[in-house]
């Protein structure tokens, strides 16, 4: 379900590690329960912009910012919420899984064990309930305590988006999820994308139009650290404005071909 509800909004942000300005004037603003797609060339600041997102570029010493970020009313870089409550809210997965050296019941385990969310007794019932929502349970049930990174990589991707699952997250943001996966997971990760926004708003990179056709709402397009056209997904791929926006369409067509 759509509704005009505001979740995330970037307000003039921009951001700079040392000299290099790396993000310009970014303007977004995202609905609840819904997909953005965000879409550019390499080094145009795809990454950039969910890692600030996730207060992910905070310990490094050259990242300067300005502007504001507001999620559900607050500013993320002026509230008082700890920043792991902060990443409870807002989940990220990345282009290549990122699972913890453990068991894939202790990677599942490992947000509600130290954010306190639940009683330990019940980590068994929250743990199913996740990975049958990433539609992994059938294929791990029998091997929870064998080591995640048994799984194949495929998997191991439906891991991190269950475990983020578990600390019941606001927003999902995923960074190229399926380069690394073949087309079987791919499809895979596709669907599960489409039937997480009934709980979750997601925002999700990637390089492929025809997936950000299949699975965003809206789109950003993102070149040089600047917006240089967002929109509803069918205007934006029928009757793109901007000539960058009709190049890149064109050319990422031409690769794909
Ligand atoms: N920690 C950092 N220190 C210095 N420069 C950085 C840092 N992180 C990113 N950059 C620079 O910021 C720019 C944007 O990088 P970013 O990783 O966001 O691009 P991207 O759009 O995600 O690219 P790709 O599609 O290749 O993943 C690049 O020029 C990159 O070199
Ligand atoms: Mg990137």
């Amino acid at each position: 379900m759509v509704t005009n509800m505001k979740i995330l909004q970037v307000i003039n942000f921009n951001a700079w590690f040392g000299e290099s300005h790396v993000l310009k004037d970014i303007n977004l603003e995202l609905e609840e329960n819904s997909i953005t797609g965000i879409i550019g060339p390499s080094g145009s600041g795809k990454t950039t912009i969910m890692r600030c997102l996730n207060r992910l570029n905070d310990s490094n010493s050259t990242y300067k910012y300005d502007g504001k970020i507001i999620f559900d009313g607050e500013d993320i870089y002026e509230t008082k919420m700890p920043v792991h409550h902060l990443r409870q809210q807002i989940g990220m997965i990345f282009q290549v899984p990122c699972v913890f050296p453990k068991s894939i019941y202790g990677n599942m385990i490992f947000g509600l064990k130290n954010l306190k969310l639940m009683k330990k007794s019940e980590f068994p019932g929250a743990v199913e309930k996740a990975l049958k929502a990433a539609h992994l349970f059938d294929e791990v049930k029998d091997r929870l305590h064998e080591d995640a990174k048994t799984l194949s990589v495929g998997q191991q991707q439906r891991l991190c988006i269950a475990r983020a699952l578990t600390v019941n997250p606001r927003v999902i943001m995923m960074d190229e999820p399926t380069s690394a996966l073949d087309p079987k997971s791919t499809t895979a990760i596709e669907k599960l994308i489409l039937e997480l926004k009934d709980k979750v708003t997601l925002i999700v990179v990637t390089h492929n139009i025809e997936q950000a056709k299949r699975i965003a709402d809206h789109v950003v397009f993102i070149c040089d650290g600047r917006v240089v056209e967002q929109g509803e997904k069918n205007e934006f791929f029928t009757n793109p404005k901007k000539e960058e926006t009709k190049e890149y369409i064109k050319w990422t067509r031409c690769e794909c071909e």
